[in-house]
């Protein structure tokens, strides 16, 4: 069996012309919510970004396990995790609970900026979508603010079977209901 190290870069054939949709899930954490989806749709490619690396190890770990070949997960920080991806290559790019960094003089630190949007844009095919999930009220205020142009917000169901991401879980066993836009670039 491979190591899951190995593992750690995009598989190649995942870029190709040829290959299957291809999903991002970013701060993939452990994967729950990529491994998950990769089981119950083996006609996409999902990867994961996380900047933690024994996150990472676990994300494809349990991949490997389940022998889920459209699942991987890789290293990455923030926008720059971004740039190596070519553009038109994302049918659906889900971040789902990004760090809130609730403080105001941390909000900077917050991933969702004009240029992660920018980058977005570029890697998303025409018809890809966005998705965006969070319990901050304000984080998604700002999100809506940077999406208000450009982006046209559709249904949050896409007909497909889905499961709850690890944070989605805790905040719904609270009774907490979490702030959700599907996104098309327009
Ligand atoms: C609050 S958790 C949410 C995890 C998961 N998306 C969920 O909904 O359960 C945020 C995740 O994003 C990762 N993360 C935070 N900032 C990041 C960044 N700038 N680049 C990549 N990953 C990041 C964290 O390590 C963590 O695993």
């Amino acid at each position: 069996m491979n190591s899951p190290e190995k593992t750690h870069t995009i598989p190649s054939a995942w870029l190709e012309p040829s290959a299957q949709p291809l999903e991002i899930d970013f701060g993939c954490h452990r994967g729950a919510f990529l491994i998950g989806m990769a089981a119950l749709h083996p006609v996409s490619n999902f990867l994961g970004i996380e900047k933690q690396s024994d996150r990472v190890n676990k994300c494809n770990t349990r991949a490997l396990r389940l022998g889920l070949s459209n699942a991987a997960a890789i290293q990455g920080l923030g926008v720059e995790a971004l740039t190596i991806l070519p553009s038109f290559s994302v049918s659906t790019f889900h971040l789902y609970f990004p760090d809130p960094w609730p403080k105001r003089r941390h909000s900077s630190r917050r991933v969702f900026q004009k240029n992660f949007l920018s980058e977005i844009r570029r890697i998303l095919r025409p018809d890809g979508v966005l998705r965006l999930m969070t319990d901050d009220g304000p984080y998604f205020a700002e999100m809506r603010e940077l999406t208000c142009e450009g982006w046209l917000e559709i249904s949050w169901d896409d007909g497909r079977e889905c499961v709850l991401t690890a944070f989605e879980k805790t905040f719904r066993n609270r009774g907490q209901i979490p702030h959700q836009a599907a996104l098309k670039p327009v």
